[in-house]
């Protein structure tokens, strides 16, 4: 059922939550419920015609109400995740710019970012690569928390990394942060206090057992390998050398953490806990790698 005329905000939501379980969708691109994903949607098209505040009782407008019934369709017929249809996602407490290039950011390494990568880094890094950086989220985010610092997002995709260019030019960072097309390190220079680096990491088998929303997804960031290694051990193959000596290697695999772990015993990988939710991303010093 469509939102009906002269509703207020709460009964939206009710409606819309009830529309999107009732499709069976899947949350897990910025949200992991229906209620919030409503809330999300609400929010942002509320904002966009001009609420000033956002109140459980106010009415919401007739002209959002219709945009809003536009994109909850869009969502349950064509299973795009939700940040594609508003063309934003946030991450790290930042509004990206999002479209179906780039990976929708949920990458748990937002919650080290807000805390500085404490205990790992005693000083404040000075020269950063965001490697995979798909829409720019990490990079950027962490171009925020450590503001004298210099940044490098890399990615192979083009049309990523016109992406990351517009989210860099919405933050003003113009001049400290910059893109490159890169596969892997091939093209990057220098050497850097951290890599943080969420690269595709999904193997085969995962792959095709992920809900559609997924396959909304460039393939191109989640895929790599029957067995999810290919690119994460690449990296860590490669990455020494663009470390500083007191730098050091962040890495997310997610749910093929296991497999890594096995494939590198001898690597000191310190597997990170997450307050907020999240696992597989690993740690490494330049001096352990
Ligand atoms: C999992 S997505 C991560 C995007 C972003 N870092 C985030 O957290 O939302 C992985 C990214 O790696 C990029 N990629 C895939 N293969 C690559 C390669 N060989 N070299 C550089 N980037 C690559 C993809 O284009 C994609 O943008």
């Amino acid at each position: 059922m469509a939102p009906q005329h002269g509703i207020n905000t709460q009964q939206f939501i009710k409606q819309i939550t009830a529309r999107f379980e009732m499709a069976c969708l899947h949350f897990g691109h910025g949200t992991d419920n229906a209620w919030d994903e409503a809330c999300w949607l609400l929010e942002t098209l509320l904002k966009r015609h001009g609420a000033t505040e956002i109140g459980a009782e106010l009415p919401v407008p007739q002209s959002c109400l219709e945009e809003a019934n536009a994109i909850v369709q869009a969502r349950i017929t064509t299973r795009k995740p939700l940040a594609y249809l508003l063309g934003e996602a946030w991450f790290c407490g930042l509004a990206f710019h999002v479209n179906e290039h780039v990976l929708v950011p949920r990458s748990p390494i937002a919650e080290l970012i807000a805390n500085e990568f404490q205990p790992m880094i005693k000083e404040a890094p000075k020269r950063i690569l965001d490697l995979c950086t798909g829409s720019g989220c990490i990079g950027i985010a962490c171009a925020m928390a450590f503001p004298d610092s210099q940044v490098v997002l890399s990615d192979i995709s083009e049309d990523a990394l016109e992406i990351a260019r517009r989210n860099i030019e919405r933050y003003g960072l113009g001049d400290r942060v910059a893109a490159v097309r890169s596969d892997l390190f091939e093209e990057i220079n220098g050497r850097f206090d951290l890599v943080v680096t969420n690269p595709p990491y999904v193997g085969e088998t995962e792959y095709e057992s992920l809900p559609e929303e997924f396959f909304r997804e460039p393939a191109l960031g989640l895929l790599t390998g029957h067995d999810g290694l290919d690119i994460p051990l690449r990296i860590l193959k490669q990455c020494r050398r663009y470390l500083e000596d007191t730098g050091w290697l962040v890495l997310e695999v997610g749910n093929s953490d296991e497999a890594l772990a096995n494939a590198c015993i001898e690597l000191p990988l310190i597997w990170l806990d997450f307050e907020q939710g999240g696992s597989g991303v690993c740690a490494i010093s330049a001096a352990d790698l």
